[in-house]
């Protein structure tokens, strides 16, 4: 069994990106609908931010909702919005207690009529967790990577049409600093559960030196131990960023 005491802490990512994927498949495994998985999947991310809090983890960005899965049957967009609207009730103050830094990554304001009380508690835990210095755990919703991609394109072409900047200031770096995660290490390692070999639009830029890690495992049954395995393959693999 991997232990936590094994981890070489110099080889553990600064920053860790998942997919949460195949809570659909779980709950189909067990004759239940779809939502039952994705309650499952609150149980598991919340081991899973415990677990990386513990370990000194940076930050992490979880996929919770994309700009497309608004195509979903209303039922479960609805369960998945009343999932979020607990959680972000519910555990508030116990994240904040552990010093959780809260951070959105996508457009809040441009969430669906209906999801009002969403956007409120989702400012709420923001500002709530604003100046805290421990993990900043980053929640992808309602986001998309071209569509993040996309609103920096148009800041820098405003300040260019303004002539604030000029185009040839327009860097790797400056680029980036208009990003939701402006001020973040790029992602080290991206996890996908549920065997899918897709990016699915998430954290485009971001991911572009990240190590990949695909399990077969169904998002609700990735555990402690599935966490510490896939931070293993991490700190045996060999970066080059694009050197030899
Ligand atoms: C993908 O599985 C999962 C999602 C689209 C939602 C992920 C959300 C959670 C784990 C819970 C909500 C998050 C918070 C922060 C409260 P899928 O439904 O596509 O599974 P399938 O591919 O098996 O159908």
């Amino acid at each position: 069994m991997t232990e936590l005491k094994n981890l070489d802490p110099a080889k553990l990512p600064r920053h860790v990106a998942i997919i949460m994927d195949g809570n659909g498949r779980w709950a189909k495994k067990r004759g239940m609908p779809r939502t039952f998985g994705h309650k499952a999947g609150v149980e598991a991310l919340r081991e899973i931010i415990k677990m990386s809090d513990e370990l000194g983890i940076e930050a992490l960005t979880v996929y919770a909702f994309s700009t497309e899965n608004w195509k979903r049957s209303a039922d479960e967009v609805g369960a998945l919005m009343g999932l979020l609207l607990e959680y972000f009730t519910k555990e508030l103050e116990e994240l904040h207690r552990k010093n959780v830094r809260i951070r959105i990554l996508g457009d809040i304001d441009g969430m669906p009529k209906g999801t009002e009380r969403q956007q409120q508690a989702l400012h709420k835990a923001i500002e709530r967790t604003q100046n805290n210095t421990g993990l900043l755990l980053n929640i992808a919703l309602n986001y998309g990577g071209q569509q993040e991609i996309v609103r920096a394109a148009r800041i820098l072409a405003e300040q260019t049409a303004q002539g604030s900047l000029k185009p040839e200031e327009i860097t790797p770096e400056r680029f980036a600093s208009e990003l939701y995660t402006h001020d973040e290490p790029e992602v080290d390692l991206i996890i996908r559960t549920s065997g899918e070999l897709r990016l699915s639009n998430f954290l485009l830029w971001q991911c572009a030196y990240a190590e990949f890690y695909i399990t077969d495992t169904l998002w609700p049954d990735f555990d402690r131990e599935a966490y510490l395995t896939a931070l293993q393959a991490f700190a045996g693999r060999n970066r080059r960023f694009g050197g030899v």
